[in-house]
């Protein structure tokens, strides 16, 4: 099993009210999987994806990546997590402003402790998988939505990460440019990248091969 959670539980206890966004989750993911995760506004979705993408720690219960208790590793381990397995996409893309897609590409290879060239090299490579090499130099602010996603993509693929992990991808964005994002999650999974995708979206529903659907924190059962 690549991921498994079970009866995982996560209270915000921020300030004076506590909140439970996630009660006895119990979850299982193999390697390869298309997951879309769908719920109302407010019903955990984003929690479980920090969770399984080791961002966050359930407060109860037990979750495992490659058989592994994550509770049980150091920050530095978890952070090899991160950084080799996983890729995140996010709603409003999350590019830095000042440097160009190339460097913005190359941002998690930095983090991995890369040099400029090997950064520089894979970036480029990864633009071309998603058909945005031409754009390489521009600043992100020079980019339509969709071409902002499409690099954020490459950003998130840019380490070979088996996992792909989206919130919201095509929320911010027209319907055709948001089928051909969806595209290009497919692409990744066919190439046997796990993906789980966060959305209201009924199309990416429709193309995943398992969905999870949440409802005040808790799974609803099928
Ligand atoms: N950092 C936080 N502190 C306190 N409460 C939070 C925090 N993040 C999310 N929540 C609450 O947890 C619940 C689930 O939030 P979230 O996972 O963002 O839901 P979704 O992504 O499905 O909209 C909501 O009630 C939200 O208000
Ligand atoms: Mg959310």
């Amino acid at each position: 099993m690549l991921i498994s959670i079970s009866n995982g539980w996560k209270i915000y206890n921020k300030g004076p009210q506590e909140v439970t966004a996630l009660r006895e989750i119990d979850l299982k993911i193999k390697k390869g999987e298309y997951i879309a995760i769908t719920g109302p506004s407010g019903s955990g979705k984003s929690t479980l994806l920090h969770i399984l993408g080791c961002l966050d720690i359930p407060k109860k219960g037990e979750y495992r990546f490659d058989e592994k208790r994550v509770d049980g590793l150091s920050e530095r381990e978890i952070a090899g997590i991160r950084n080799k397995r996983i890729g995140f996409v996010f709603q409003f893309f999350n590019l830095l402003p000042r440097i160009n897609i190339l460097q913005n590409v190359g941002v998690p290879l930095f983090y991995a402790g890369e040099k400029k060239d090997k950064r520089e090299k894979w970036a480029y490579e990864a633009l071309k998988k998603v058909d945005m090499e031409h754009r390489a130099l521009h600043s992100p602010n020079e980019l339509s939505g969709g071409e902002k996603q499409r690099a954020a993509i490459a950003r998130a693929i840019v380490n070979d990460p088996d996992i792909i992990l989206a919130d919201e991808p095509t929320g911010n964005l027209d319907t055709k440019t948001g089928l051909n994002i969806l595209n290009l999650f497919g692409y990744l999974n066919e190439e046997g990248r796990t993906v789980i995708i966060v959305s209201h979206d009924l199309r990416i529903a429709k193309r995943a091969k398992r969905v999870i659907s949440l409802q005040d924190g808790m799974i609803e059962k099928q």
